[in-house]
């Protein structure tokens, strides 16, 4: 394989020549199927609602600029200057002597975590898919849903078979190599999303009494604005933009060096925007057009939906349709957090990518089955008195991909700032204030941040 000599911060580090993705569309859409995920579509239109409505919505916007874009544009730029995996990335360009490549390990640890508990949702949603297309839920009430997902969450067996499904789906995705395989499933993927969202949300819409649901999301509730809706609008700008895992360094590893970071890093911010509020302009109009409670949080779309879904005119229909949006946005954001893992046994251990793919995948299967269980045989088992799926979401949330975001940010801000990486793929791109403020940023504003929300998480 050819081998080049890249500058890097006055010194010399040999990269390999890697594969690097087809193009920038494909760069940014299956960076946006990365950051799209259950969070846009699923948490997103519950936790707007509960916390302030637009208000809330602007918070997060804040977030997003303040400390999102420019950390998420110093993991593309980490990854593109050293073109390794997460750890290799950190050890080319940390300061000799220091440990910040300690955060690659975290960050796939985390990655691991944040799995476990997605391919189990991901699971039931296929699940669902096939109970939808059977005519289950024809005829139910609320309180028959509520017990038809109770009785599916009770059943390890067809869990873990499902689970197991998503798992090999995955597997086949990610063996096929990135452009062939990740990229080029995942473009697809997502305009098909974007497109049934569309569809979904103006048939919510046009519901009956649908506009009361566009007012409880975007009505500036202020009464509703409080200390939590501040955390969680920082909480969720990492969840929502997948950021301080490695994903994003990951990706950038895969970067052709002409794709301007900072611009791609803002079409994906938007595009993951636009996704989460499509998402809410078709779950919260349906759910106020059918008396429904807007406050069901996550079973909203596991009992609330599908109750709203069985009482509409071919509402089987558009069910199917939302759960294929569902299943999607799951999909490719869980390829793309193994594809960290399988990117480290490429380059590390030099393995082929089929068999990186086997191993990382075989290994989430049983890391997945843990959180599966925690539903049935060891619902018994709290961790901080959370069953165990309960504990991982709330741990990389709040805890795992915040202080990932930290790490970035004190290495970007205080560390590199002066070198060649960061003055080419980002400050470079911007004007001196802009910079100014990005540099103060990553300093001070996104870890002051970060450790509000950690320590409040905690
Ligand atoms: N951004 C994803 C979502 O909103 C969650 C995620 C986090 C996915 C980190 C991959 C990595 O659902």
């Amino acid at each position: 394989m050819l081998r080049v000599w890249r500058l890097i911060q006055g010194g010399y580090a040999i990269v390999k020549e890697r594969e690097t993705f087809a193009s920038r569309l494909g760069f940014v859409l299956i960076s946006a199927g990365c950051a799209i995920g259950l969070g846009n579509v699923w948490r997103f239109p519950y936790i707007v609602g509960q916390y302030g409505g637009a208000a809330f919505v602007l918070i997060y916007l804040l977030f997003l600029v303040i400390m999102g874009l420019p950390i998420m544009a110093m993991e593309f730029s980490v990854g593109r200057a050293s073109r390794k995996s997460i750890l290799a990335s950190f050890q080319v360009l940390e300061p000799e002597g220091s440990k910040w490549h300690w955060y690659g390990w975290f960050g796939m640890a985390g990655n691991y975590l944040l799995m476990m508990f997605y391919t189990t949702i991901a699971g039931w949603l296929l699940l669902y898919f096939f109970k939808v297309a059977a005519g289950e839920f024809r005829g139910l009430d609320a309180a028959g849903v509520e017990t038809a997902f109770g009785a599916m969450q009770g059943n390890v067996g067809i869990q873990l078979l499902f689970m197991g499904i998503v798992v090999v789906l995955g597997m086949l995705i990610c063996s096929r190599g990135l452009k062939n395989g990740v990229e080029k499933v995942n473009k697809a993927m997502m305009l098909c999303l974007l497109a049934l969202l569309v569809v979904l949300a103006v048939r919510a819409l046009t519901l009956p009494g649908a506009m009361e649901g566009v007012k409880f999301l975007f009505d500036f509730s202020f009464d509703k604005l409080t200390w939590m809706s501040v955390l969680n609008a920082m909480g969720f700008t990492f969840f929502s933009l997948s950021l301080g895992c490695g994903i994003m360094v990951t990706y950038g590893a895969y970067l052709k060096d002409s794709t301007d970071i900072p611009n791609s890093s803002l079409w994906i911010a938007y595009l993951a925007i636009q996704t989460a509020l499509l998402a809410g302009l078709m779950i919260m109009p349906a759910v106020f057009a059918m008396g429904q409670d807007p406050n069901a949080g996550p079973g909203l779309v596991f009992v609330t939906i599908p109750f709203i879904f069985s009482q509409i005119p071919f509402g089987w229909f558009f069910m199917i349709l939302f759960n294929v949006c569902l299943l999607v946005a799951a999909l490719t954001s869980s390829v793309s957090l193994l594809e960290v893992c399988i990117a480290y046994l490429q380059n590390e251990w030099h393995m082929k990518r089929i068999s990186a793919s086997i191993l990382c995948y075989v290994g989430l299967a049983l890391l997945g089955f843990v959180s599966a269980l925690s539903f049935g045989v060891w619902s018994d088992v709290k961790i901080f008195d959370r069953i165990i799926f309960d504990f991982l979401d709330w741990f990389c949330s709040n805890i795992m991909m915040p202080l990932g975001g930290l790490s970035i940010a004190l290495l970007a801000g205080w560390k590199a700032w002066n070198s060649t990486y960061v003055q080419v793929n980002l400050v470079k791109k911007y004007s001196a204030s802009a910079n100014a403020f990005i540099k103060f940023s990553l300093r001070f504003l996104a870890p002051l941040l970060v450790l509000v929300v950690v320590a409040t998480g905690v």
